[in-house]
C-alpha cells in the first residue's frame, strides 16, 4: 500500500509545486486547506484550519508522513503546536517534515519593536522548536527567501512614485528547487536539522528593486531606509543569508526574465 503524505500548505506557492512531485513519486497525497476542494485520483483535500484546530484531527488520521508547509506572516509557532497536538491525539507517529527560514535561530526578536518588525522570524523559530521537541521523527529544512516572494515585494513597491527599500540583503532561491529538496526529504528517513538551502547569489533589496524597475522599463527613484530595532539590525547584518549553502542554481536574473516574459 502506498504511503500517505499529508501536505499542509499544499495549496500555496511552495506546496503547489511539491504535490505533483509527490504524486509522481507514487505516494498518496492529502492536502490540508482552509477551503474545501474536490480531490482527484490520488490527491485528496481535507478542510481544516491550523489556527483554530478545526478539521485537523481528520487530516492527520492514518498518515505516514506530514510535510508541514502551511504558514502566514504571524502565528506559525501556534500552528505547529496545534498540528503536533492533533497528531498525538490521533495516536499516530508520522515523520514530520518542516520548512523553516534561514536565520530563524539567529535573528533575536526580543523587544516589542522587534516583534512588530520580525514576528515572522520568531514564529518560525518557535515552530522549529515545536517540531524538534514533538517526540516524533522529524526533519527541518531552512530556506532563504523564494524568488516568488521577492517578486511580489519588488512589484508592489515598484508601483510607488518614490520607492523606499529596507537595508536588507537577500539570497533568493527558485521555489521549485526548494520543492524538489523537500520531496527528497519527505521520501527519505527522518534527518533532524538538515543543511540549509540558499540561492546562488546575494543582492541588496535596492539591487532587486532596481533590476525589476529596469526590466519593466519604469524609472523611479529608489532609496534605502534603515529598519529599526535589534532584530532588524541582525537581519541587515546578514542573519537571513547562508553563503556557505548557496546551492540554488537559478539566478534572480533568470527568474525575472522568465517571469516577465510569461506575463
Ligand atoms: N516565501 C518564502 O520566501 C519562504 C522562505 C522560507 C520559508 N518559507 C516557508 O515556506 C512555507 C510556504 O510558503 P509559501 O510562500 O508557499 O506560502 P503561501 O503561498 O503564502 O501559502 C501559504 C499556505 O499556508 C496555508 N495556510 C495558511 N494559514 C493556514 C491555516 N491557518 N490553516 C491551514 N493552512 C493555512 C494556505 O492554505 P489555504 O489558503 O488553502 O488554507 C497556503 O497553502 C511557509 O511555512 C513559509 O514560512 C517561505
Amino acid at each position: 500500500m502506498a504511503k500517505t503524505v499529508l501536505v499542509t500548505g499544499g495549496t500555496g506557492t511552495l506546496g503547489s509545486l511539491v504535490t505533483p512531485l509527490l504524486r509522481e513519486a507514487g505516494v498518496r497525497v492529502r492536502v490540508l486547506s482552509r477551503t474545501a476542494r474536490e480531490g482527484t485520483d490520488g490527491l485528496e483535500y481535507v478542510a481544516g484550519d491550523l489556527q483554530t484546530g478545526d478539521g485537523i484531527a481528520a487530516a492527520v488520521t492514518g498518515v505516514d508522513t506530514v510535510l508541514h508547509l502551511a504558514g502566514s506572516p504571524k502565528g506559525d509557532g501556534e500552528k505547529a503546536r496545534i498540528l503536533v497536538d492533533a497528531i498525538h491525539a490521533a495516536g499516530v507517529a508520522p515523520h514530520l517534515v518542516y520548512i523553516s527560514v534561514v536565520g530563524a535561530e539567529r535573528v533575536p526578536v526580543e523587544s516589542a519593536l522587534d516583534r512588530q518588525v520580525m514576528a515572522y522570524m520568531a514564529a518560525k523559530r518557535e515552530a522549529e522548536l515545536v517540531v524538534e521537541n514533538s517526540g516524533l521523527p522529524w526533519t527541518t529544512l531552512r530556506a532563504t527567501q523564494f524568488h516568488d516572494l521577492l517578486f511580489t515585494m519588488v512589484s508592489a513597491l515598484g508601483r510607488l512614485p518614490l520607492v523606499p527599500v529596507v537595508d536588507f540583503r537577500f539570497q533568493p532561491i527558485e521555489t521549485a528547487e526548494v520543492a524538489a529538496r523537500l520531496v527528497e526529504l519527505t521520501l527519505g528517513d527522518p534527518a533532524g536539522l538538515v543543511d540549509e538551502i540558499g540561492g546562488p547569489r546575494i543582492y541588496t533589496m535596492k539591487e532587486l528593486e532596481r533590476s525589476y524597475l529596469e526590466a519593466i522599463g519604469r524609472r523611479r527613484p529608489v532609496f534605502t531606509v534603515k529598519a529599526p530595532g535589534k532584530a532588524a539590525r541582525a537581519y541587515a547584518a546578514g542573519g537571513n543569508l547562508t553563503p556557505e549553502h548557496a546551492v540554488g542554481e537559478r539566478t534572480w536574473e533568470e527568474f525575472l526574465a522568465a517571469k516577465l516574459a510569461a506575463a
